[in-house]
């Protein structure tokens, strides 16, 4: 009879792994831990992909392909370990289908635009409020171990105090905040009278490889830097006095996996973002700077819906989760340009 130790076991898992995965290995059958990433076709989505693979887990990932891209999980095609599925989490028959089998739920998929949702707020309500419950009822039923919500810093909208915490007053500005916040809400209720083990993070203005540089509403780093690596002239919303806290997705996909390994934090919501303020000005003169560039900038009225200053208390997800920034907002600007440059 085959015996394995637990010290065999912990030996098995990649150095990164925390003890908590230790739980997707079972004795007498060595057994991985099965993701579903949804959205996984899109720009985080397809980042934590990668960091599971990586670890030698198991991952599904679901997408409708609304804001997603193939290309982003090309990389992924033939892996043993990876499964696509096409489909819209709107209908929850696909969401009931995108768990079956499933450990942990990483809800990514939305329709992440402020610009986007006050210009269509019901598709956005569909897509980030329908859709999330689809996943809560779908993981419930299925018993799933873990659901990890992506919650946005949008919701904490113009409140000037900063840095924003966790027990802030929320004060969506936008149907896409509102949204998140109404996510987030679903999923603390879900945990408080189904058990389902769900955890929130609020991502902070997150970039890195992979994100689009050519949507109308792309994020502005992605943008920025496409413009100064072609360079074209900028178009800058406001004065460039806003500030940001922005966060390299690393950060953002570290945060999902200890809270997938997590034992607590159960119906809480957490900040996640790197803890350093940036204008968008200083942005502009760091890309300047990495791109050996001079960027000519024409600038246009504020956005409505868009905040003007951001910046997170990160404890938090320090104390309970174990999270710290593993690269901060020049690495990551340096390695996301270098991404772009490639051919
Ligand atoms: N990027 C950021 O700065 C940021 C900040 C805060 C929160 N978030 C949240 O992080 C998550 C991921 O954002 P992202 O930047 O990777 O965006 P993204 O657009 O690249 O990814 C979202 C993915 O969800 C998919 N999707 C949308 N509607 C769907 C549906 N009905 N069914 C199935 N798939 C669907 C899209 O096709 C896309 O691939 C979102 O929930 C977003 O709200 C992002």
């Amino acid at each position: 009879m085959l015996v394995i130790s637990r010290e065999i076991i912990a030996n098995l898992q990649p150095k990164n792994k925390t003890s908590g995965q230790i739980r997707g290995y079972s004795l007498g059958s060595i057994s991985m831990q099965k993701y579903l990433v949804t959205g996984g076709a899109g720009f985080i989505g397809s980042n934590i992909i990668k960091k599971i693979l990586e670890n030698g887990d198991f991952v599904r990932a679901v997408d409708n392909l609304a804001t997603g891209r193939r290309e982003n999980i090309e990389e992924f095609s033939g892996h043993a370990n990876f499964e696509f599925m096409e489909g819209d989490l709107t209908d929850l028959e696909t969401a009931k289908k995108s768990v079956k089998g499933m450990d942990i739920v990483l809800h990514e998929a939305a329709v992440p635009s402020v610009q986007r949702s006050v210009e269509d707020p019901l598709k956005s309500h569909h897509a980030n409020i329908t859709a999330t419950l689809h996943m809560l009822i779908a993981s419930k039923e299925e018993g799933i171990k873990k659901f990890v919500y992506a919650s946005s810093s949008s919701i904490y909208g113009n409140n000037p105090q900063l840095p924003k915490k966790e027990d802030f007053p929320v004060l969506p500005i936008s149907p896409y905040a509102l949204n998140k916040y109404a996510g987030e809400r679903y999923a603390q209720i879900f945990w408080q009278l189904y058990g389902l083990p769900t955890i929130c993070l609020r991502y902070f203005n997150v970039f890195g490889p992979k994100q689009d540089p050519n949507s109308p509403y792309s994020a502005v780093i992605p943008k920025f830097i496409s413009v100064a690596l072609k360079g074209e002239e900028l178009l800058m919303y406001g004065d460039g006095s806003q500030s940001r806290d922005f966060t390299f997705v690393d950060n953002v996909v570290a945060a999902n996996l200890l809270a997938a390994s997590s034992e607590k934090g159960f119906g809480e919501v957490f900040n996640i973002a790197c803890g350093q303020q940036t204008t968008l000005n200083e942005l502009v003169g760091f890309l300047q700077d990495i791109t050996k560039t001079q960027i000519k900038i024409t600038h246009q009225q504020n956005r409505v819906g868009d905040v003007m200053h951001s910046l997170a208390d990160i404890s938090k997800a320090r104390e309970m989760l174990g999270y710290q920034p593993l690269v901060d907002f020049k690495e990551g600007l340096k390695k996301t340009v270098q991404w772009y440059e490639k051919p």
